[in-house]
């Protein structure tokens, strides 16, 4: 029967490449699917030969008995053959439930490589593909997508495998039991498939409209879940009772009408099963009546003719099923087949000694030092140490292709420099700090890291050598002392301890219920906007790069905590290179220099006085600001 996995309208746009790349990953477990197919065999071979054995049964043992003396019948044979029978049906039993076992096994082993790879993959996916998809897409993957397939995974497979083993057993013997009504059988067949088709489409189109209407509930009661403190401020209730009361209506007519159509389905095939039958066994029973058939075929017959319009409904229902699971798996292997982030790097960054003469050489061991390892084209290897000098030249940069976000762009940032990015919203200050750590790549040579061309650079060994503290702050699912060790997964508790100082956070961490082992959960639910800027920067201090980027890392925190946090960073900032991005210029008035940026170009630059003397855009933003407070 249609159910709710009918057609849902979306369609495999490339059924044979698909099927092939599940079946690739269903043929990691060959041996278990090899046994799946034998106990397929044997226990569709057994419910079709247990009904053949009525024929001999009745023709040699029942009908010769007929109108004897039951005192004098020999009823040996007869239970022999009821008890093979009976072992033959307990055979196909044990292997149904067999393999029904194995394919959980099966299908949960497919599922969990599927998912590996496709969480994997999405490990290596550019910061741009998650610009361009949103999350709730990117997560149905993992749920709906995984859902249909397990469905057919788990019982589809094995049920199209024995129903097609069933239909061509049963349709060979019907044939050798008698021609003519099987003849009349498919007759029959045809006119049901045609209504189950006629009533089918119908449904179709119904439970299309059916799943349209729960994608669109379940996305309003997402988005209100996710939105209930702004419906709250906005005082929005009623009018958001009201309007999913509304969503609610057009559902429950949706389902009501495509559960109609696919209820109706069941009584109708019912019936028509049953006049089916009544006419085979009318017309058999005329057959044998006229001599052309034995009783022992007619009923073995009948049983036939009753099991066989069964797995053809079967397999047109699972057909439509597989479909869908089909169009899900497309979407999958979409994710799966999305070019990863190039990375052409080569120059990696190692631990490195120096001998008293400035020689550079690698070791193993953590020292303190760094240094880029730059392999040439003619094989000879030189180290540059790492100091955190980035420059960028001529830069200029559009998300799009379309519009420039960034243009000509030069900066010179020496080691142990602050240089503070300040500008308006949107005028591109974030997208700098994205370009210093490759989360988008510009074309050659334009930003130099140590004097090294950043497209050079492997992007792990880059990001390890800068820390950020990003514009929004994530707090994973994990303790505060877990959450701060993410910036050096092999920082000592004193160390998180000391980095937690810097920032300003041990004094807040030390009141939390349990200090350093409170759980953090829901990207830090439980926390205030500061405090958790105040867990970020402490994350970037227990990194303790050379390079340093914090973009916006105090726009939540009070002005005293801050004016603290800067007094402790300034013995973390020493001998690195410093980048600070802040609304609030009091924090950037120390810096070595300012860049002011507007519609992606540098308007201004130099240190705070003297951009205070040209009195240009800087002076503005600093007095305007003082106008604010
Ligand atoms: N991922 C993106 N895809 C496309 N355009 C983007 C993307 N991120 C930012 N932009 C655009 O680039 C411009 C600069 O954005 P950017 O985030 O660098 O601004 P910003 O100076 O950091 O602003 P704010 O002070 O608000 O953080 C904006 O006009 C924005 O619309
Ligand atoms: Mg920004």
């Amino acid at each position: 029967m249609p159910g709710p996995r009918m057609n849902t309208g979306r369609k495999p746009k490339n059924v044979k490449k698909t099927l092939v790349r599940v079946l690739g990953y269903v043929l990691h477990q060959k041996w278990k699917l090899v046994l799946v197919l034998l106990m397929v065999l044997i226990s569709s071979g057994a419910s079709v030969a247990g009904t053949y054995f009525l024929k001999p049964v009745i023709n040699n043992f029942i009908e010769p008995l007929r109108g004897t003396n039951p005192q004098a019948a020999d009823f040996v044979p007869f239970i022999t053959m009821l008890a093979v029978m009976a072992g033959i049906y307990l055979l196909g039993a044990l292997s149904s439930y067999g393999y029904m076992r194995l394919m959980i096994y099966v299908s949960n082993g497919t599922l969990n490589s599927i998912r590996h790879d496709l969480f994997n993959h999405m490990q290596d996916l550019p910061i741009q593909y998650f610009d361009t998809h949103t999350h709730g897409e990117l997560m149905s993957r993992y749920t709906s997508d995984v859902d249909t397939l397990r469905e057919i995974l788990s019982q589809g497979f094995t049920s199209l495998m024995s129903c097609s083993v069933t239909i061509i057993a049963t349709f060979v013997l019907m044939l050798v039991l008698s021609p003519l009504l099987t003849l009349l059988i498919v007759c029959m067949l045809v006119v049901m498939l045609l209504i189950v088709k006629y009533v089918g489409s119908k449904s179709a189109v119904n439970f299309q409209k059916q799943q349209r209407a729960i994608g669109r509930a379940n996305g309003y009661i997402e988005e209100m879940i996710e939105g209930q403190k702004v419906v709250k401020v906005f005082c929005h209730e009623e009018a958001v009772t009201t309007e999913f009361a509304h969503i609610n209506e057009e559902l429950r007519l949706a389902s009501t009408r495509a559960n109609t159509f696919a209820n109706i389905m069941m009584p109708i095939l019912g019936n028509l099963s049953y006049v089916q039958y009544a006419i085979t066994a009318a017309v058999g029973g005329m057959l044998v009546i006229a001599g052309r058939m034995d009783l022992g075929s007619i009923a073995s017959f009948l049983q036939f003719s009753r099991s066989f319009s069964q797995p053809i409904t079967q397999i047109s229902q699972q057909f439509n099923a597989l479909l869908a699971a089909l169009a899900g798996a497309e979407r999958i292997f979409e994710v799966i087949d999305e070019p990863a982030e190039v990375d052409n790097g080569y120059v990696t960054l190692v631990n490195a000694k120096e001998s008293p003469d400035g020689m550079l050489t690698e070791c193993a061991e953590r020292t303190g030092i760094w240094a880029w390892k730059h392999p040439h084209e003619d094989g000879t290897l030189t180290y540059t140490r790492l100091t955190g000098e980035v420059c960028f030249e001529d830069v200029t940069f559009s998300y799009d292709g379309k519009k420039d976000v960034l243009k000509n762009v030069s900066l010179l940032a020496r080691p142990g420099e602050k240089i503070a990015l300040v500008g308006s919203t949107g005028a591109g200050k974030t997208t700098i700090t994205n370009l210093i750590n490759r989360f988008y790549d510009i074309p050659d040579g334009k930003i130099r890291y140590d004097g090294i061309n950043i497209n050079k650079i492997q992007k792990d060994d880059l990001r390890r050598s800068l820390a950020m503290v990003l514009q929004d702050t994530h707090l994973f699912t994990g303790t505060v002392m877990e959450n701060i060790r993410y910036g050096r997964l092999d920082a000592t508790d004193e160390e998180v301890i000391a980095a937690a100082k810097l920032a300003n956070a041990d004094a807040f961490i030390r009141h939390l219920p349990h200090g350093y082992d409170t759980m953090l959960s829901g990207d830090g639910a439980n926390l205030s906007q500061g405090q958790r800027q105040l867990l970020a920067i402490a994350r970037a201090a227990v990194a303790d790069p050379p390079v340093l980027i914090l973009d916006e890392a105090t726009s939540s925190i009070d002005t005293r905590t801050e004016a603290l946090i800067e007094k402790g960073m300034d013995g973390l900032m020493e001998g690195r290179t410093v980048f600070v991005i802040a609304h609030r210029l009091s924090t950037v008035r120390n810096a070595n220099a300012i860049l002011v940026l507007e519609h992606g170009e540098v308007i201004e630059r130099g240190s705070h006085d003297e951009l205070i003397a040209q009195r240009g855009k800087y002076y503005q933003l600093y007095t305007g600001q003082f106008e604010l407070s």
